[in-house]
């Protein structure tokens, strides 16, 4: 880095006129940024009322911001993340910091890695076959929900151990409607202006989420009430591992402590990862070459009826990648906050300043990625990128503790429809990316298909695609 000390670049747009294109077209914002001002720039996304945080796509200064977010350097806040707690509460993961954060994190993560993650196989496996044998071959379907039904369905498995029941089907419901209150740009504007959350009677959107929110926290406390009167030792489940949990002086996490973390795992698990397999869906059935690599590589394996066989398929680990590459799901990392003056990119950034790492215009820079906005999974057989150039899940001390997981599920679920069933996209115009809460998914539904049971000797070229 040299020794220029000028102050980081900021656009000079009103700010009222930023947030709204921030708002609703996220990625135009960031492009133009990018190509006025390059690694390093103000923006105003309307964290803390008026003032502006910095965002940052520079591969080296992300790779310093988020190897240096404990210390005395940079810190990891979780209240800066206040815009989310209408809907995850404010005791989760993603709002705690310090070591309130760091204790949380070592009693969440341990279910998301190694064995365990491995008994998940099976799971996402048998779940995906259930949700496909109900694919008709009469009409369209919308994949989106198609997807947010599997990946619903692992989450609660994985976080609750709950697979059937009335309380089960109750929250999927509850929680599918509160999502969609902010899934979609407009409707998103509710995260980004606090005051339309309060609660002006039924007919207000901050009726309804209030509404909404104490349905589900009925079902959530009956449930947390439930397994503390009946604790069983050999459940595995995130739940009953929390229940568990204690700290140095022997407390126990509070039901609200619970909820919140319950809440976080839920609404991160669960709509993120249905985005991520919507995206590969498209993309598969719309580039006949793609599909017709991934099924060569599938028909060629010794056992389909393992998943784990699944999770080493390199072209299907590369579309994945790729996927998660172009439309980041996560536009942006949380905000880290600068506690010694710094110096990033040849600029001088004083304490109390807000960084966020921009995934999409990392995932965009053409010195990394040749003709970016081309969907092309050999770019991730061809060379391997570091954890700073290609980081959908983030890094640092609030890197996703999902990551395994989603991968491991976005593997395992397009695996199996894949070798499975013969579909086709019926969408004719390209699906554009837009906002849908604070993350970045389909501006437009994507309809597929189902043309009956495949077989391995059926060649894609048999069946055209529909386009
Ligand atoms: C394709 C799917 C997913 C994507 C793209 C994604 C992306 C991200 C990103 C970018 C971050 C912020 C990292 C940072 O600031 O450095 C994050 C944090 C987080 N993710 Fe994910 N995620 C996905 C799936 C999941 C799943 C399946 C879960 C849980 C079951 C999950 C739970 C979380 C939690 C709890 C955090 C906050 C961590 C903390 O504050 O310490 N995510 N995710």
């Amino acid at each position: 880095m040299n020794s220029k000390t000028a102050t980081v670049p900021t656009p000079n747009k009103p700010i009222a006129l930023q947030i709204g294109q921030w708002i609703f077209d996220p990625l135009g914002y960031m492009k133009s940024n990018f190509q006025q001002y390059g690694d390093i720039f103000h923006a105003y996304v309307s964290w803390g009322s008026r003032e502006s945080l910095v965002m940052l796509n520079e591969p080296q200064a992300l790779q310093y911001l988020l190897t240096h977010d404990t210390g005395n350097t940079f810190t990891a806040p979780g209240e800066v993340n206040e815009i989310l707690e209408p809907l995850l509460g404010r005791q989760g993961l993603i709002l705690l910091s310090g070591d309130h954060h760091r204790h949380h994190r070592k009693l969440v993560m341990p279910p998301f890695h190694g064995e365990r993650l491995k008994a998940y196989g099976d799971i996402i496996q048998q779940i995906t076959q259930e949700v496909i044998a109900q694919w008709s071959t009469e009409s369209p379907f919308k994949v989106r929900s198609a997807m947010q039904t599997i990946t619903m369905r692992v989450i609660l498995q994985a976080v609750f151990g709950l697979r059937e029941g009335e309380r089960y089907r109750q929250l999927e419901r509850l929680l599918s409607q509160r999502l969609d209150m902010t899934g979609s740009p407009v409707s998103s504007v509710i995260l980004f202006f606090p005051w339309l959350q309060k609660d002006l009677g039924s007919w207000s959107p901050g009726g309804r989420l209030r509404k909404l929110g104490e349905e589900t926290d009925k079902l959530l406390f009956a449930e947390i009430k439930e397994r503390r009167a009946n604790p069983d030792p050999n459940r595995t489940d995130i739940l009953s591992l929390l229940l568990q949990a204690e700290d140095e002086a022997g407390n126990g996490l509070s039901d609200q402590e619970l909820h919140d973390e319950l809440m976080t795992l839920l609404v991160a698990g669960h709509e993120t990862t249905a985005t991520a397999l919507t995206w590969a869906m498209y993309w598969i059935h719309s580039l006949p070459e793609v599909k017709e690599n991934l099924l060569a590589e599938l028909d060629a394996r010794s056992d389909e009826s393992d998943p784990l066989q699944l999770i080493k398929l390199p072209y299907l680990s590369a579309v994945c990648n790729e996927t998660l590459r172009i439309h980041p799901v996560a536009m942006l990392t949380f905000p880290r906050r600068v506690e010694e003056p710094v110096e990033l990119c040849g600029y001088q950034l004083e304490p109390g300043t807000l960084i966020m790492g921009s995934i999409y215009l990392l995932h965009q820079r053409e010195d990394l990625y040749l003709q970016p906005q081309q969907f092309r999974p050999e770019r991730f057989l061809e060379r391997e990128f570091s954890p700073y150039e290609f980081m959908p899940f983030g890094g640092g001390v609030r890197r996703c503790v999902g990551a395994a997981l989603a991968q491991y599920e976005m593997k395992i679920v397009l695996g199996t429809i894949l070798s499975q069933l013969d579909l086709a996209l019926l969408n004719q115009r390209p699906v554009p990316p837009a906002r849908r809460g604070i993350t970045l998914a389909q501006g437009k539904p994507v309809w597929i298909q189902n043309k009956g049971p495949r077989s391995a000797s059926q060649s894609w070229k048999q069946q055209p695609v529909t386009k």
